[in-house]
């Protein structure tokens, strides 16, 4: 056999060639301007997380300046968590709206610094929560809806009083995201959008930003809110209902291991489709590359390309500095 060949009309592999070849054909993009970096503040200096080595937790100051490092990489987008000492934290979780609250003036800090940049923030109540939940714990255990939808509505007005452009809402309380357009359009606030956590999963991949928070549920779990991990029809219940109330955005959460939401998300939703690379998420990878098992750069951005080819426009991942670096 001289020259055995194969009588092929298809030969996938000539589309893989060269660089240049592949550069032209690839199907999926991935750019800085998808992604969005959340960022911890607290009352303190900046400090790193235990919970999760490379991130930290900033001062107003410190975050200030990591928006900037972000903004010079292409990464203009930001989404805040406060981790609260427990003396803020209340039954009703009143700090949650406080006008002069360290959530408006990160908000107001970084506006005035990096206007250009766009501010998300968390709507939930479990930073302020001294039962560490989402919402309000009744005496029995249960977590109210409709009292907690209310203090929401309160703190989504302050954020957007003190200059958020997205509010996304976290909490998986039922009619919140209606509620809260309802609120922001009647104080003037029509700018502001709602980018919906809509298919949040009670997951075990939150934990290390519990940690970050100090932030777990002081007795309980969150499935009473938090949606099945076994379901995704469900999760398309609450899409329909999320972009009927007025999302802007819709959320799968964790991404990973719901890719196949992201994906019945992409093909049926009208709205864009946001995916979060949680904590665990993040620590999984970090803890592999730290005991030299994993290339750390490769499957950040194998990951991160997954959840994009999987239908998400828009990223939230504590990779997206690093991300954002690599790409450049
Ligand atoms: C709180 C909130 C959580 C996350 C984002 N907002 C934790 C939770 O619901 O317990 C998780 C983010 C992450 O794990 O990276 N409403």
């Amino acid at each position: 056999m001289a020259h055995p060949h194969l009588e092929l009309t298809a030969r996938p592999r000539r589309n893989r060639r060269t660089p240049a070849i592949r550069d032209m054909v690839r199907e999926t993009e991935l750019s800085p301007a998808h992604l969005v970096l959340p960022l911890f503040v607290h009352r303190g200096p900046d400090e790193p997380i235990d919970s999760m080595p490379g991130t930290n937790r900033w001062s107003v100051d410190g975050l200030v300046g990591e928006v900037g490092r972000a903004a010079e990489l292409g990464v203009r987008a930001v989404v805040l968590f406060e981790a609260a000492p427990d003396e803020l934290k209340t039954p009703t979780g009143d700090e949650a709206w406080n006008p002069d609250g360290l959530i408006p003036q990160t908000i107001a800090a970084i506006k005035s610094a990096h206007p250009v940049t766009v501010v998300m923030t968390d709507v939930a109540l479990d930073p302020y929560n001294s039962d560490g939940h989402d919402g309000i714990v009744a005496p029995d255990g249960t977590i109210v809806n409709d009292e907690t939808v209310d203090v929401l509505c309160r703190q989504a007005l302050t954020h957007a009083d003190a200059g958020a452009d997205i509010v996304a809402p976290s909490d998986m309380m039922d009619g919140r995201v209606g509620a809260i357009r309802e609120t922001l359009d009647h104080h003037g606030h029509t700018e502001v959008g709602i980018c919906a956590y809509t298919a949040k999963y009670a997951s075990a991949f939150f934990g290390p930003f519990r940690g970050a928070l100090d932030s777990a549920p002081r007795s309980g779990d969150k499935k009473t809110y938090q949606m099945d991990p076994a379901n995704s029809r469900e999760a398309l219940r609450e899409m329909e209902l999320d972009i009927a109330e007025g999302a802007d955005m819709v959320m799968v959460k964790p991404a990973g291991p719901y890719l196949d939401v992201v994906r019945r998300f992409a093909e049926a939703s009208v709205v864009p489709v946001a995916a979060y690379q949680v904590s665990g998420e993040y620590l999984m990878i970090k803890a592999a590359a730290a005991s030299g098992w994993l290339d750390e750069q490769a499957i950040v951005t194998e990951t991160l390309c997954g959840i994009r080819r999987a239908g998400a426009d828009v990223i939230l991942t504590y990779f997206a500095v690093q991300a954002a670096q690599i790409l450049s």
